[in-house]
C-alpha cells in the first residue's frame, strides 16, 4: 500500500493503478478506523480492481464548538489495518494540501442541509460536500462507498454529485452500506470511544428503542405516539438529550406524520456524556 500525502504523487498514483482499464473503489473516512470503515474498504475490493482510501480529519465540518481536537487520530495504526485488507492507496493529505492558503470555495447542498443534523450543526454539511467533492476530483474514483449510518451525509453527497454532473468520467456510482453494529445494536462509530464504560452500556438503550419504535410505526402506521415512546425510553436508558427523533422520507427528508409504504427511514441523534451519537433505520 502506497501512503501519499501530495497531490502530484496522489495523480501519478491514480494513474498507474488505472492503467489497463483497471477500476478504481474509494472510500473517504477520517480515520479512528473500526469495522464500519473497514466494511466499506471490503466492500469496495468487491466492486473495483483496486481501493483507495482517504484519511483526513476536515476542519471545515467540525463547528467551533465540537470535537475538532479531541478526534482521535492514530495514522499508522490506521495504515496498518488498511494493509491487511489489501487497499492499494493510502491518501492523507494535510489541512494545507486540502486548503491551502486563500482557499475560498463552499461547496453548499441546499434544502436536506438545513434539518436533522444540519440544524444542530450549522456549516457542518457544507464542510462535508466540500471537502468530498474535492476528494472526488483528486481520486477521480469510479464507484465511492459511504455508510448508511451517516443517512443524511450520503443523500447529500449524491445530490451533489448529481447536481455538479460529478458522475461522468468519474464516481459513476455512490453505493451506500448497511450500518455495522456491535453485539447489543449500538452503531458503530470513531466517537463511542468518548464513552465510558457505563455510557457503552447505556447507549445500547438508543437502538432497542429504536427497533421498538418501528415496530410500533408499522403497527399503526403513525409516527407521533412511536416517537414519544422512544423518547421516553432513550432519556430513561441514559441519554441526557435528543437532538431529533424524525420519522422522514428516505431520500427527500420531508417528515412524515405516518408511514404510507414509502420508503421511510427512522433518524435520531441524542447525547450521552460528551458525545453525541446518531443511529438510523429503515421502516417496513
Ligand atoms: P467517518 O466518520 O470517518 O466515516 C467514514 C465512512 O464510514 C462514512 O461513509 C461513514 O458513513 C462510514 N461509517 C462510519 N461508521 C459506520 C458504521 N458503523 N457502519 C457503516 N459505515 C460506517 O463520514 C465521515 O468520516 C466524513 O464526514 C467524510 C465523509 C470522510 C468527509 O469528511
Amino acid at each position: 500500500m502506497q501512503t501519499i500525502n501530495r497531490l502530484e504523487p496522489l495523480r501519478e498514483a491514480v494513474d498507474a493503478l488505472r492503467i489497463g482499464g483497471k477500476t478504481l473503489g474509494f472510500v473517504p473516512t477520517m480515520g479512528a478506523l473500526h469495522e464500519g470503515h473497514l466494511t466499506l474498504v471490503r466492500e469496495a475490493r468487491r466492486h473495483a480492481d483496486h481501493v483507495a482510501v482517504s484519511i483526513f480529519v476536515n476542519p471545515r465540518q467540525f463547528g467551533p464548538n465540537e470535537d475538532l481536537d479531541a478526534y482521535p487520530r492514530q495514522l499508522a495504526a490506521d495504515a496498518a489495518l488498511l494493509e491487511g485488507e489489501g487497499v492499494d492507496l493510502l491518501w492523507a493529505p494535510t489541512v494545507d494540501v486540502m486548503y491551502p492558503q486563500g482557499y475560498a470555495t463552499n461547496v453548499s447542498v441546499a434544502g436536506l442541509d438545513g434539518v436533522l443534523c444540519g440544524a444542530a450543526r450549522p456549516g457542518h454539511f457544507d464542510g462535508v460536500a466540500t471537502v468530498v467533492c474535492k476528494l472526488f476530483n483528486q481520486v477521480r474514483p469510479d464507484i465511492a462507498l459511504f455508510g448508511e449510518k451517516d443517512w443524511q451525509q450520503l443523500a447529500i453527497i449524491r445530490r451533489m454529485a448529481r447536481d455538479l454532473d460529478l458522475s461522468q468520467p468519474h464516481v459513476d456510482r455512490i453505493l451506500g452500506v448497511p450500518t455495522v453494529r456491535e453485539a447489543d445494536g449500538l452503531a458503530m462509530s470513531s466517537r463511542n470511544r468518548y464513552l465510558s464504560s457505563t455510557e457503552r452500556d447505556q447507549a445500547a438503550g438508543l437502538n432497542r428503542a429504536m427497533r421498538k419504535a418501528i415496530d410500533a410505526i408499522l403497527a399503526s402506521h403513525s409516527a407521533a405516539a412511536a416517537l414519544a415512546t422512544l423518547r421516553d425510553e432513550v432519556l430513561a436508558s441514559g441519554f441526557r438529550s435528543i437532538d431529533y427523533a424524525d420519522l422522514r422520507d428516505a431520500e427527500t427528508l420531508e417528515t412524515l406524520e405516518r408511514y404510507d409504504g414509502r420508503p421511510a427511514r427512522l433518524l435520531v441523534a441524542a447525547r450521552i456524556g460528551t458525545a453525541r451519537l446518531i443511529d438510523n433505520m429503515a421502516v417496513g
